[in-house]
């Protein structure tokens, strides 16, 4: 696969692509249409911004010997230039195709591009698609914890900008406000250009570039989960975390203050559920 950034400059179009920029080497992603719903201060952790691949490309370069990073991470549209076209209709389709319906996903809806620096992290998080993440160029070292995990890793409530994303700073745990994390366990694995990692869906994962590596580029392709059906028993441990979410998204909205949510769980389960009679 050619795309290195010198192909792509050359003829990825002249769209613009979004690029975080951080002060740090972590790019916490954001839900910017949750901030106004938080009733206190959000600040975001990162700056969006919104550039031409060339300007990234340049600014990369300037930013080089700065403490200040940047990550370009950009939906596949159709304002892309031509050979960058022809390269995306001859991918293997057919890899992906057979792995979508050997599992019986739902249809592909996106492909982000993402292009970062060297030493970028992407903190622990769960998305909510069944997600085939394409390596193009340099190497990145991704950790990926079971959906079964999820008290070790105290996602931020529903509501906020963070959802899905890990409170716990895995430079610097809260161990005494997160107990638990002691007990996480994953799997580890660097992945290379021309490899393709399944990461699936909540099941968390963490990804750095690796440092002194160069820059990194990543396609991911994302898919519907398999249509519900008929459940069966027991439950897996993502239809569990689908369940956990849809309980708190249902008492948050109709309760309306996220303060009365702890409350109302706690009388329903402190002393009736969690006695053995
Ligand atoms: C993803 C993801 C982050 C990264 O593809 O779901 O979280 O830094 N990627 O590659
Ligand atoms: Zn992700």
């Amino acid at each position: 696969m050619k795309w290195d950034l010198n192909y792509l400059e050359e003829n990825i179009g002249t769209s613009d692509f979004t690029v975080f920029q951080s002060s740090n080497h972590k790019f916490k992603y954001y839900d910017e249409k949750k901030i106004p719903k938080l009733n206190a201060e959000f600040i975001p952790p990162t700056t969006k911004l919104s550039m031409k691949f060339s300007e990234f490309t340049k600014c990369l370069t300037e930013t080089k010997d700065s403490n200040s990073r940047l990550y370009l991470q950009e939906c596949l549209n159709n304002n892309l230039g031509a050979e960058i076209v022809r390269d995306f209709l001859n991918f293997d389709w057919q890899f992906c195709t057979t792995i979508q319906s050997k599992h019986s996903w739902g249809p592909l809806t996106s492909n982000l591009l993402l292009v970062g620096m060297e030493g970028n992290v992407s903190p622990c998080h769960y998305d909510e698609q069944q997600n085939l993440f394409a390596q193009v160029l340099g190497h990145k070292r991704c950790i990926l914890f079971p959906p079964e995990q999820f008290e070790c890793l105290y996602p931020h409530p529903v509501f906020h900008p963070h959802d899905r994303q890990s409170m716990v700073d895995f430079d610097n745990p809260d161990h005494v406000r997160f107990p638990k994390f002691k007990e996480l366990k994953g799997w580890e694995t660097v992945i290379g250009p021309g490899e393709v990692l399944y990461i699936p869906i909540y099941w968390w994962h963490h990804i750095e570039s690796l440092l002194a590596g160069g820059p990194t580029v990543t396609i991911n392709f994302w898919y519907k989960a398999k249509p519900n059906g008929s459940v069966t028993y027991p439950l897996k441990g993502h239809q569990k975390v689908a369940i956990m979410r849809n309980i708190e998204k249902m008492l948050v909205d109709v309760l309306q203050d996220p303060n009365d949510v702890s409350p109302l769980l706690r009388a329903i389960v402190l002393g009736r559920y969690t006695e053995h009679t």
